[in-house]
């Protein structure tokens, strides 16, 4: 699958590396062309100019930046997503950081759906802290990669991609389940916070439903 990665943080570059090493190929991109050109090397993906042309090339885009980045990026990729996937990994905050920007009535990936109206928004990958992406079974226990969407296609490609690259994938609903997804993130993070914590903490619904693959 072609997949276009903006932004080369802990999180795009971990992603680059490991869907190229499941045999994706990666286009990578963001502001910093000194940045992209280091991280597309390190993980063996193509460098893209800018967010729309890392898009045009792609099948699946994944929004690896700040939420407070994602309207002015979906604007620019807007024109070349019809129809594409757009898998949303950020994890909105509050100002302040001391939790989830939506307080259970709205979340990031239901803004981006309606910044990108012609394309097909999943929220997933949220919940996967960065240190895990490169082996996502700490403990020796496979996290899960919860996926929420509308489109069943573009649901089916993501629960794809998170097997692709070790994940327990589980379809947890329609996209305003990203609202729970969200907040589940945030639990997590606001452990970590604490001083002396690994950044090593990850989900897995025990006793879970069996997994969905695409
Ligand atoms: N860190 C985690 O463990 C974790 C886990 C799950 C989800 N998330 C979420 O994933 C997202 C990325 O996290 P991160 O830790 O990788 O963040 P990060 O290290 O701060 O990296 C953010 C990336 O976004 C790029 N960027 C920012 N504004 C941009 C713009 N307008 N156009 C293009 N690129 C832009 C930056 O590019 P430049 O460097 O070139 O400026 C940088 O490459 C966040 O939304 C976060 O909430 C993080």
């Amino acid at each position: 699958m072609d997949i276009a990665i903006i932004g080369t943080g802990s999180v795009g570059s971990g992603l680059a590396t490991a869907f190229v090493g499941a045999g994706h190929r990666v286009y990578l991109t963001a502001r910093s062309a000194d940045k992209v050109e280091a991280a597309a090397q390190a993980a063996g993906a193509t460098v893209a100019t800018s967010p729309a042309a890392a898009a045009a090339l792609a099948d699946v885009v994944i929004l690896a930046v700040p939420f407070g980045a994602a309207e002015e990026i979906a604007g620019a990729i807007r024109p070349v997503v019809n129809g594409k996937t757009i898998v949303d990994v950020t994890n909105p905050a509050k100002a302040d950081w001391s939790g989830p920007l939506f307080g259970g009535t709205d979340s990031g990936a239901e803004r981006i759906a309606a910044w990108l109206p012609e394309a097909h928004v999943v929220k997933a990958f949220n919940t996967l802290l960065a240190n895990n992406i490169a082996a996502p079974a700490p403990e020796g226990i496979r996290l899960d990669g919860y996926v929420a969407a509308d489109d069943a296609d573009a649901k089916a490609i993501a629960l794809g991609l998170a097997e692709s690259i070790g994940l327990n994938p589980i379809d947890v609903g329609p996209l305003s389940a990203a609202r729970q997804l969200e907040s589940l993130a945030w639990l997590n993070i606001s452990l970590n916070m604490a001083p002396g914590s690994t950044w090593k903490t990850g989900w897995k619904l025990v006793g879970a439903p069996v997994a969905v693959a695409a």
